[in-house]
Protein backbone atom coordinates (compact mmCIF):
# COMPACT_ATOMS: atom_id res chain seq x y z
CA UNK A 1 0.00 0.00 0.00
CA UNK A 2 1.26 3.36 -0.85
CA UNK A 3 0.17 6.39 1.66
CA UNK A 4 -0.12 9.95 0.96
CA UNK A 5 -0.29 12.04 4.51
CA UNK A 6 -1.08 15.81 4.50
CA UNK A 7 0.67 18.10 6.96
CA UNK A 8 3.92 19.06 8.56
CA UNK A 9 3.70 18.65 12.62
CA UNK A 10 4.87 16.55 15.23
CA UNK A 11 1.44 15.11 14.48
CA UNK A 12 2.29 14.18 11.33
CA UNK A 13 5.86 12.92 12.01
CA UNK A 14 3.97 10.46 14.27
CA UNK A 15 1.79 9.49 11.52
CA UNK A 16 4.08 8.72 8.85
CA UNK A 17 6.35 6.33 11.41
CA UNK A 18 3.52 4.59 12.32
CA UNK A 19 1.93 3.93 8.75
CA UNK A 20 5.57 3.01 7.61
CA UNK A 21 5.85 0.58 10.49
CA UNK A 22 3.03 -1.08 9.09
CA UNK A 23 4.00 -4.44 7.12
CA UNK A 24 1.37 -3.42 4.29
CA UNK A 25 2.90 -0.10 2.97
CA UNK A 26 5.58 0.34 0.90
CA UNK A 27 6.17 3.59 0.69
CA UNK A 28 4.94 7.09 2.60
CA UNK A 29 4.74 10.13 0.74
CA UNK A 30 4.30 13.46 3.11
CA UNK A 31 3.26 16.87 1.49
CA UNK A 32 4.99 19.07 2.46
CA UNK A 33 6.41 16.99 5.30
CA UNK A 34 9.51 18.43 7.19
CA UNK A 35 13.42 16.81 7.98
CA UNK A 36 12.13 14.50 10.44
CA UNK A 37 9.45 12.87 8.38
CA UNK A 38 11.78 13.02 5.37
CA UNK A 39 14.08 10.26 6.73
CA UNK A 40 10.82 7.59 6.68
CA UNK A 41 8.80 9.12 3.74
CA UNK A 42 9.15 10.90 -0.03
CA UNK A 43 8.41 14.84 0.96
CA UNK A 44 6.62 16.20 -1.87
CA UNK A 45 6.77 20.35 -1.51
CA UNK A 46 3.04 20.48 -2.68
CA UNK A 47 0.38 22.96 -0.88
CA UNK A 48 -1.43 20.91 1.38
CA UNK A 49 -4.12 23.24 1.09
CA UNK A 50 -4.60 23.18 -2.53
CA UNK A 51 -7.37 19.98 -3.06
CA UNK A 52 -6.74 20.06 -7.30
CA UNK A 53 -2.69 20.15 -6.41
CA UNK A 54 -3.20 17.27 -3.83
CA UNK A 55 -5.36 15.25 -6.18
CA UNK A 56 -2.35 15.38 -9.16
CA UNK A 57 -0.27 14.15 -6.19
CA UNK A 58 -2.16 11.32 -4.89
CA UNK A 59 -2.24 10.45 -8.99
CA UNK A 60 0.83 10.68 -9.91
CA UNK A 61 2.01 8.53 -6.96
CA UNK A 62 -0.91 6.48 -7.25
CA UNK A 63 -1.98 6.58 -3.86
CA UNK A 64 -3.62 3.69 -2.45
CA UNK A 65 -5.26 6.27 0.73
CA UNK A 66 -4.95 9.95 1.75
CA UNK A 67 -4.86 10.78 5.11
CA UNK A 68 -5.29 14.25 6.36
CA UNK A 69 -3.43 15.52 9.47
CA UNK A 70 -4.65 19.17 10.14
CA UNK A 71 -7.99 20.89 9.97
CA UNK A 72 -7.12 23.74 7.54
CA UNK A 73 -7.13 20.83 4.23
CA UNK A 74 -10.17 19.33 5.46
CA UNK A 75 -12.21 23.23 5.93
CA UNK A 76 -10.44 23.95 2.71
CA UNK A 77 -12.04 20.50 0.66
CA UNK A 78 -9.11 18.61 -0.03
CA UNK A 79 -10.82 15.29 1.12
CA UNK A 80 -13.60 16.27 -1.04
CA UNK A 81 -11.64 16.33 -3.76
CA UNK A 82 -9.39 13.05 -3.25
CA UNK A 83 -12.79 11.38 -2.40
CA UNK A 84 -14.79 12.49 -5.91
CA UNK A 85 -11.50 11.82 -7.71
CA UNK A 86 -11.73 7.95 -6.78
CA UNK A 87 -9.24 8.12 -3.80
CA UNK A 88 -9.94 6.64 -0.42
CA UNK A 89 -9.19 8.95 1.78
CA UNK A 90 -9.14 9.07 5.92
CA UNK A 91 -10.43 12.70 7.04
CA UNK A 92 -13.61 13.64 6.48
CA UNK A 93 -15.55 16.12 4.44
CA UNK A 94 -15.40 19.83 4.24
CA UNK A 95 -19.09 19.69 5.83
CA UNK A 96 -18.76 16.92 8.03
CA UNK A 97 -15.34 18.91 9.26
CA UNK A 98 -17.53 21.85 10.30
CA UNK A 99 -17.76 19.64 13.66
CA UNK A 100 -14.48 21.37 14.82
CA UNK A 101 -14.45 24.51 12.07
CA UNK A 102 -17.63 25.86 13.51
CA UNK A 103 -18.36 25.64 17.15
CA UNK A 104 -21.76 26.88 16.86
CA UNK A 105 -22.57 23.70 14.32
CA UNK A 106 -20.80 21.86 17.24
CA UNK A 107 -23.44 22.97 19.54
CA UNK A 108 -25.95 22.32 17.33
CA UNK A 109 -24.95 18.41 16.19
CA UNK A 110 -24.45 18.04 20.26
CA UNK A 111 -28.03 19.27 21.23
CA UNK A 112 -29.80 16.83 18.28
CA UNK A 113 -27.35 13.96 19.16
CA UNK A 114 -28.46 14.37 22.58
CA UNK A 115 -24.47 14.94 23.79
CA UNK A 116 -23.41 15.75 27.32
CA UNK A 117 -21.78 18.98 26.82
CA UNK A 118 -21.80 22.84 28.63
CA UNK A 119 -24.42 25.44 27.86
CA UNK A 120 -23.09 27.85 25.23
CA UNK A 121 -24.55 30.89 23.65
CA UNK A 122 -24.03 32.29 20.28
CA UNK A 123 -23.15 36.03 19.88
CA UNK A 124 -22.78 38.51 17.37
CA UNK A 125 -22.52 41.58 19.41
CA UNK A 126 -20.74 42.96 22.34
CA UNK A 127 -24.35 43.50 23.98
CA UNK A 128 -25.34 40.06 23.52
CA UNK A 129 -21.65 38.78 25.35
CA UNK A 130 -22.25 41.19 28.29
CA UNK A 131 -25.50 39.61 28.78
CA UNK A 132 -24.04 36.00 28.64
CA UNK A 133 -21.04 36.70 30.26
CA UNK A 134 -23.18 38.11 33.41
CA UNK A 135 -25.99 35.19 33.21
CA UNK A 136 -23.23 32.24 33.51
CA UNK A 137 -21.04 34.25 35.59
CA UNK A 138 -17.24 33.41 35.96
CA UNK A 139 -14.94 31.89 35.14
CA UNK A 140 -15.80 33.14 31.55
CA UNK A 141 -15.35 31.08 28.46
CA UNK A 142 -15.34 33.06 25.53
CA UNK A 143 -14.49 31.38 22.25
CA UNK A 144 -14.08 32.26 18.61
CA UNK A 145 -16.43 30.45 16.65
CA UNK A 146 -14.07 29.97 13.87
CA UNK A 147 -10.86 28.07 13.94
CA UNK A 148 -8.08 29.81 15.44
CA UNK A 149 -5.32 26.75 15.90
CA UNK A 150 -6.34 26.23 19.56
CA UNK A 151 -5.55 29.92 20.23
CA UNK A 152 -9.59 31.23 19.67
CA UNK A 153 -10.58 30.55 23.47
CA UNK A 154 -9.84 32.44 26.30
CA UNK A 155 -10.88 31.48 29.78
CA UNK A 156 -10.57 33.93 32.51
CA UNK A 157 -12.37 35.73 35.43
CA UNK A 158 -11.34 39.01 34.37
CA UNK A 159 -14.84 40.21 32.60
CA UNK A 160 -12.98 43.08 30.66
CA UNK A 161 -10.53 40.77 29.45
CA UNK A 162 -13.15 37.67 28.31
CA UNK A 163 -14.79 41.28 26.91
CA UNK A 164 -11.69 42.48 24.52
CA UNK A 165 -11.28 39.35 23.01
CA UNK A 166 -14.81 38.79 22.32
CA UNK A 167 -14.30 42.04 20.75
CA UNK A 168 -11.38 41.15 18.63
CA UNK A 169 -13.29 37.74 17.38
CA UNK A 170 -16.67 40.01 16.57
CA UNK A 171 -14.35 42.70 14.50
CA UNK A 172 -13.18 40.15 12.33
CA UNK A 173 -15.62 39.48 8.88
CA UNK A 174 -18.98 37.79 9.66
CA UNK A 175 -17.26 37.25 13.57
CA UNK A 176 -19.01 35.37 15.55
CA UNK A 177 -18.20 33.97 19.23
CA UNK A 178 -19.39 31.51 21.72
CA UNK A 179 -20.12 32.21 25.26
CA UNK A 180 -19.62 29.19 27.45
CA UNK A 181 -20.38 28.11 31.27
CA UNK A 182 -17.03 27.07 32.87
CA UNK A 183 -16.72 23.18 32.93
CA UNK A 184 -14.47 22.14 35.91
CA UNK A 185 -12.65 18.62 36.25
CA UNK A 186 -9.86 17.27 34.43
CA UNK A 187 -9.59 17.27 30.76
CA UNK A 188 -9.15 14.19 28.61
CA UNK A 189 -8.66 13.97 24.44
CA UNK A 190 -10.39 10.63 23.39
CA UNK A 191 -9.68 10.05 19.00
CA UNK A 192 -12.33 7.99 17.78
CA UNK A 193 -11.56 6.57 14.30
CA UNK A 194 -14.96 6.44 12.59
CA UNK A 195 -15.84 4.89 8.67
CA UNK A 196 -19.46 6.72 8.61
CA UNK A 197 -21.43 4.22 10.31
CA UNK A 198 -19.12 2.03 12.95
CA UNK A 199 -16.68 4.05 15.60
CA UNK A 200 -13.27 2.46 16.80
CA UNK A 201 -12.07 4.37 19.89
CA UNK A 202 -8.37 4.68 20.56
CA UNK A 203 -6.38 5.41 24.39
CA UNK A 204 -7.40 8.14 25.66
CA UNK A 205 -4.53 10.72 26.53
CA UNK A 206 -4.15 14.17 28.29
CA UNK A 207 -2.78 17.24 26.97
CA UNK A 208 -1.26 20.36 28.53
CA UNK A 209 -3.11 23.46 26.52
CA UNK A 210 -1.18 26.30 28.86
CA UNK A 211 2.18 27.33 28.12
CA UNK A 212 4.01 27.89 31.51
CA UNK A 213 4.48 24.61 34.18
CA UNK A 214 1.00 24.62 36.41
CA UNK A 215 -1.21 25.36 33.89
CA UNK A 216 -0.15 28.99 34.06
CA UNK A 217 0.11 31.38 30.55
CA UNK A 218 -1.90 31.55 27.45
CA UNK A 219 -3.40 28.74 25.41
CA UNK A 220 -0.91 26.74 22.96
CA UNK A 221 -1.52 24.06 20.41
CA UNK A 222 -0.54 21.60 23.08
CA UNK A 223 3.26 21.64 25.16
CA UNK A 224 2.81 17.61 25.88
CA UNK A 225 1.03 15.03 26.68
CA UNK A 226 0.48 11.62 27.94
CA UNK A 227 -1.24 8.09 28.10
CA UNK A 228 -3.07 5.76 29.65
CA UNK A 229 -4.82 7.29 32.17
CA UNK A 230 -4.64 5.31 35.08
CA UNK A 231 -7.12 8.11 37.45
CA UNK A 232 -9.79 7.85 34.52
CA UNK A 233 -13.00 5.87 35.39
CA UNK A 234 -12.14 2.55 33.96
CA UNK A 235 -15.71 2.60 32.12
CA UNK A 236 -14.66 6.08 30.43
CA UNK A 237 -14.43 5.09 26.89
CA UNK A 238 -17.47 2.57 26.54
CA UNK A 239 -19.23 5.59 27.94
CA UNK A 240 -18.46 8.29 25.27
CA UNK A 241 -18.14 5.58 22.75
CA UNK A 242 -22.06 5.12 23.53
CA UNK A 243 -23.24 8.23 24.80
CA UNK A 244 -20.97 10.66 22.54
CA UNK A 245 -19.33 9.64 19.50
CA UNK A 246 -21.84 7.00 18.22
CA UNK A 247 -24.86 9.23 18.62
CA UNK A 248 -22.79 12.05 16.66
CA UNK A 249 -21.21 9.84 13.86
CA UNK A 250 -25.37 8.53 13.49
CA UNK A 251 -26.47 12.11 13.70
CA UNK A 252 -24.00 13.34 10.79
CA UNK A 253 -25.28 10.39 8.66
CA UNK A 254 -29.02 11.18 9.31
CA UNK A 255 -27.84 14.67 7.75
CA UNK A 256 -26.32 13.32 4.65
CA UNK A 257 -22.61 13.81 5.60
CA UNK A 258 -21.53 11.11 7.35
CA UNK A 259 -18.34 11.75 9.41
CA UNK A 260 -15.31 9.38 7.94
CA UNK A 261 -11.83 10.53 10.12
CA UNK A 262 -11.01 10.85 13.69
CA UNK A 263 -14.11 12.70 15.63
CA UNK A 264 -11.57 14.17 18.51
CA UNK A 265 -13.57 14.49 21.87
CA UNK A 266 -11.79 16.77 23.56
CA UNK A 267 -13.83 16.77 27.31
CA UNK A 268 -13.64 17.28 30.77
CA UNK A 269 -14.26 15.04 33.65
CA UNK A 270 -17.03 17.23 35.62
CA UNK A 271 -18.66 16.73 39.33
CA UNK A 272 -21.63 15.82 37.36
CA UNK A 273 -20.09 13.60 34.49
CA UNK A 274 -18.09 13.83 31.57
CA UNK A 275 -18.87 16.91 29.16
CA UNK A 276 -17.85 17.90 25.82
CA UNK A 277 -15.82 20.99 25.84
CA UNK A 278 -15.25 20.66 22.18
CA UNK A 279 -14.83 18.23 18.80
CA UNK A 280 -12.29 18.49 16.27
CA UNK A 281 -12.27 16.14 13.04
CA UNK A 282 -8.32 15.23 12.89
CA UNK A 283 -5.86 13.91 15.51
CA UNK A 284 -4.53 16.04 18.40
CA UNK A 285 -1.28 17.19 18.62
CA UNK A 286 0.74 16.57 20.56
CA UNK A 287 -1.93 13.68 21.83
CA UNK A 288 -0.97 11.61 18.74
CA UNK A 289 2.38 10.97 19.94
CA UNK A 290 1.50 9.14 22.78
CA UNK A 291 -1.64 7.29 21.72
CA UNK A 292 0.45 5.72 18.52
CA UNK A 293 3.46 5.00 20.60
CA UNK A 294 1.65 2.35 22.59
CA UNK A 295 -0.51 1.16 19.71
CA UNK A 296 0.56 -1.95 18.65
CA UNK A 297 -1.88 -3.21 15.71
CA UNK A 298 -0.73 -1.60 12.41
CA UNK A 299 -2.31 1.50 11.53
CA UNK A 300 -2.38 1.98 7.76
CA UNK A 301 -5.10 -1.11 7.47
CA UNK A 302 -6.96 0.53 10.38
CA UNK A 303 -7.11 3.67 8.42
CA UNK A 304 -7.60 2.36 5.26
CA UNK A 305 -10.81 0.04 7.06
CA UNK A 306 -12.02 3.57 8.13
CA UNK A 307 -11.86 5.00 4.70
CA UNK A 308 -13.69 2.46 2.69
CA UNK A 309 -16.91 1.79 5.15
CA UNK A 310 -15.18 -1.74 6.74
CA UNK A 311 -14.59 -0.48 10.48
CA UNK A 312 -17.44 -3.21 11.62
CA UNK A 313 -15.32 -5.95 10.25
CA UNK A 314 -11.44 -4.62 11.87
CA UNK A 315 -10.09 -7.02 14.60
CA UNK A 316 -9.61 -5.67 18.30
CA UNK A 317 -6.76 -3.24 18.54
CA UNK A 318 -3.92 -3.83 20.45
CA UNK A 319 -2.22 -2.15 22.74
CA UNK A 320 1.08 -1.95 24.73
CA UNK A 321 0.79 -1.87 28.62
CA UNK A 322 3.39 1.01 28.96
CA UNK A 323 2.87 4.32 29.33
CA UNK A 324 4.13 7.29 27.22
CA UNK A 325 5.21 10.57 27.55
CA UNK A 326 5.72 13.62 25.08
CA UNK A 327 7.13 17.01 26.03
CA UNK A 328 6.90 19.69 23.26
CA UNK A 329 10.45 22.04 22.64
CA UNK A 330 9.22 25.42 21.82
CA UNK A 331 11.29 28.19 20.38
CA UNK A 332 11.41 31.40 21.97
CA UNK A 333 8.35 33.22 22.31
CA UNK A 334 5.55 31.26 21.10
CA UNK A 335 2.68 30.79 22.07
CA UNK A 336 3.19 34.61 20.16
CA UNK A 337 5.06 34.95 16.86
CA UNK A 338 8.63 32.35 17.17
CA UNK A 339 11.69 33.11 16.64
CA UNK A 340 13.20 30.73 13.87
CA UNK A 341 16.39 29.95 12.32
CA UNK A 342 18.49 28.88 15.40
CA UNK A 343 20.35 25.77 15.29
CA UNK A 344 19.20 22.76 17.04
CA UNK A 345 21.84 20.41 18.71
CA UNK A 346 21.97 16.88 20.26
CA UNK A 347 19.33 15.41 18.12
CA UNK A 348 21.49 12.18 17.69
CA UNK A 349 22.45 12.18 21.30
CA UNK A 350 18.61 11.40 22.66
CA UNK A 351 19.41 7.53 20.98
CA UNK A 352 21.24 7.07 24.30
CA UNK A 353 18.08 7.39 25.98
CA UNK A 354 15.90 3.67 26.24
CA UNK A 355 12.75 4.19 24.17
CA UNK A 356 13.21 7.92 23.67
CA UNK A 357 12.95 9.39 20.41
CA UNK A 358 12.26 12.74 18.57
CA UNK A 359 8.84 13.99 16.29
CA UNK A 360 9.79 17.24 14.05
CA UNK A 361 7.42 20.00 13.81
CA UNK A 362 8.71 23.40 13.13
CA UNK A 363 12.19 22.28 11.71
CA UNK A 364 13.75 23.11 8.71
CA UNK A 365 17.04 21.68 6.99
CA UNK A 366 19.88 24.17 5.85
CA UNK A 367 21.93 23.40 2.58
CA UNK A 368 24.42 21.91 5.03
CA UNK A 369 22.44 19.55 6.54
CA UNK A 370 21.50 21.69 10.09
CA UNK A 371 18.50 21.40 11.32
CA UNK A 372 17.09 24.53 12.66
CA UNK A 373 13.60 25.93 14.06
CA UNK A 374 11.14 27.18 11.92
CA UNK A 375 8.13 27.28 14.24
CA UNK A 376 6.46 27.86 17.06
CA UNK A 377 6.08 24.18 18.34
CA UNK A 378 9.48 22.68 17.12
CA UNK A 379 10.21 19.25 18.34
CA UNK A 380 8.06 16.51 20.12
CA UNK A 381 10.09 14.11 22.32
CA UNK A 382 8.54 11.23 23.36
CA UNK A 383 9.75 8.28 25.44
CA UNK A 384 7.97 5.21 27.05
CA UNK A 385 8.38 3.31 30.39
CA UNK A 386 6.96 0.41 32.33
CA UNK A 387 4.96 3.08 34.29
CA UNK A 388 4.48 6.79 33.84
CA UNK A 389 7.25 7.52 36.46
CA UNK A 390 9.86 5.75 34.10
CA UNK A 391 8.44 7.43 30.91
CA UNK A 392 9.31 10.90 32.36
CA UNK A 393 12.33 10.50 33.45
CA UNK A 394 13.53 9.14 30.33
CA UNK A 395 11.33 12.12 28.63
CA UNK A 396 13.07 14.30 30.36
CA UNK A 397 16.38 12.91 30.01
CA UNK A 398 16.14 12.79 26.38
CA UNK A 399 14.98 16.91 26.50
CA UNK A 400 18.16 17.90 28.63
CA UNK A 401 20.51 16.23 25.09
CA UNK A 402 18.94 18.96 23.05
CA UNK A 403 19.58 22.57 23.00
CA UNK A 404 17.96 25.54 21.44
CA UNK A 405 18.61 28.72 21.93
CA UNK A 406 15.88 30.86 23.48
CA UNK A 407 12.97 27.83 23.78
CA UNK A 408 10.97 26.60 26.20
CA UNK A 409 9.15 23.50 27.78
CA UNK A 410 7.14 22.46 30.29
CA UNK A 411 8.57 20.28 33.24
CA UNK A 412 5.57 19.22 34.74
CA UNK A 413 3.98 16.83 32.21
CA UNK A 414 2.20 14.04 33.24
CA UNK A 415 3.72 15.09 37.01
CA UNK A 416 -0.08 15.73 38.56
CA UNK A 417 -0.94 12.00 37.24
CA UNK A 418 1.81 10.65 38.69
CA UNK A 419 1.36 12.23 42.25
CA UNK A 420 -1.80 10.76 42.16
CA UNK A 421 -3.18 14.58 42.53
CA UNK A 422 -6.08 14.20 39.66
CA UNK A 423 -9.24 13.41 41.28
P1 LIG B 1 -11.14 24.55 22.73
O1 LIG B 1 -10.53 25.35 21.63
O2 LIG B 1 -12.62 24.55 22.73
O3 LIG B 1 -10.48 23.22 22.81
O4 LIG B 1 -10.66 25.17 24.10
C1 LIG B 1 -9.30 25.21 24.45
C2 LIG B 1 -9.15 24.98 25.92
O5 LIG B 1 -9.88 25.97 26.67
C3 LIG B 1 -9.72 23.66 26.41
O6 LIG B 1 -8.85 22.60 26.26
C4 LIG B 1 -9.98 23.97 27.88
O7 LIG B 1 -8.77 23.93 28.60
C5 LIG B 1 -10.43 25.39 27.84
N1 LIG B 1 -11.90 25.42 27.77
C6 LIG B 1 -12.65 25.49 26.67
N2 LIG B 1 -13.96 25.49 26.96
C7 LIG B 1 -14.05 25.40 28.29
C8 LIG B 1 -15.16 25.35 29.21
N3 LIG B 1 -16.43 25.43 28.81
N4 LIG B 1 -14.86 25.23 30.51
C9 LIG B 1 -13.58 25.16 30.94
N5 LIG B 1 -12.50 25.22 30.13
C10 LIG B 1 -12.72 25.34 28.82
N1 LIG C 1 -3.83 19.06 21.40
C1 LIG C 1 -5.09 19.58 21.05
C2 LIG C 1 -5.32 19.74 19.63
O1 LIG C 1 -4.71 19.09 18.79
O2 LIG C 1 -6.19 20.52 19.27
Amino acid sequence: MKVLVLGSGAREHALVSALAADPVVDAVIAAPGNPGIAATALCEPVDALDPEAVTELARRHSVDLVVVGPEAPLVAGVADAVREAGFACYGPSAEAARLEGSKAFAKDVMAAADVPTGMGRLCTTLDEVADALDSFGAPHVVKDDGLAAGKGVVVTNDRDEALAHAESCLAKAGGAVVIEEFLDGPEVSLFVVCDGTDVVPLTPAQDFKRVHDGDEGPNTGGMGAYTPLEWAPADLVDDLVARVAQPVINEMARRGTPFIGTLFIGLAITSRGPKVIEFNARFGDPETQVVLARLRSPLAQLLYAAATGTLGQHPDLRWSDESAVTVVIAAENYPGTPRSGDPIDGLDDVEEVPTAYVLHAGTAQQEDGAIVSSGGRVLSVVALGDDLGQARERVYAAVDRISLDGSHYRTDIALKALRGEIA
